[in-house]
């Protein structure tokens, strides 16, 4: 019985000794390194050393209709006859499955914001873009028409990574830029991956007159290349400017 006793309390001894051997080495290990948290944590969306590393521009293409910096303009058709092959939903219009959910969160912070938008315009066949061209330059004649609308087969709506946005008021016009919906869209599209694809004054650039409602996909890290560089992506990829077919 005595022996049983002493048999108790040593082992008492030794677990007691154990557990706080391990309490103590829990204590002062140093944090788990970022990667082994990866599962619990939101990952960064750069890197410390991302800053310093050079913008890579060749990380998609920019003449695959598919990808998502493919650029069209007067002078870069797409093939005759593209069509996306990945349409979705978004706000009862179609666009690429690429811009989708990204479209879906900027109109939902937009919402959230005070400045609710909707989709006018997503995808459009190289058909549709036809017979859109063909009424407007009968409207308004051949010159006119090549300052707003596209020709078929070189309109960013083919793709399906542009989408027109707005709200009720002065929908398609130039005075969209000056409400508040066309405010928050030139502050924080980028924030989403799209872009203003004809900025203010860059007519000659474009070849497009000013679109304050025309969103062009084109991902988040480039978006925000564009935003803070103030170029449009003919520039920012040295390419030269889209004045005339
Ligand atoms: N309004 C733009 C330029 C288009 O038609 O694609
Ligand atoms: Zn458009």
């Amino acid at each position: 019985m005595k022996n049983q006793k002493k048999i108790l309390i040593i082992l008492s001894v030794i677990i007691g000794l154990g557990l706080l051997w391990v309490f103590k080495k829990e204590a002062s290990a140093p944090n788990k390194p970022a990667e082994e948290n990866a599962s619990e944590q939101v990952q960064p969306t750069s890197s410390p050393n991302q800053a310093s590393q050079p913008f890579d521009k060749k990380q998609y293409s920019i003449d695959d209709p598919n990808s998502i910096w493919v650029i069209v303009n007067k002078t870069r058709p797409l093939p005759d006859g593209f069509a996306p092959p990945d349409l979705v939903n978004v706000g009862g219009q179609q666009v690429s499955a690429k811009a989708a959910s990204s479209l879906q969160t900027l109109l939902g912070a937009a919402s959230s914001a005070g400045v609710p938008m909707k989709v006018i315009s997503g995808y459009r066949s190289q058909y549709t873009q036809t017979s859109v061209y063909n009424s407007y330059a009968q409207k308004d004649g051949v010159t006119a028409a090549d300052r707003y609308s596209a020709r078929p087969r070189y309109s960013e709506h083919q793709t399906g990574l542009a989408a027109d946005l707005g709200n009720g008021t002065c929908d398609l016009e130039i005075c969209f830029g000056n409400t508040s919906a066309g405010k928050w869209l030139e502050s924080n599209a980028h924030k989403y991956g799209f872009i203003i694809r004809y900025p203010k004054g860059k007519e000659s650039l474009t070849g497009y007159q000013y679109e304050p409602w025309h969103l062009r996909y084109v991902g988040k890290e480039l978006a925000i290349q564009i935003y803070k560089t103030n170029q449009t992506l003919e520039q920012f990829f040295g390419l030269p400017p889209s004045q005339s077919y």
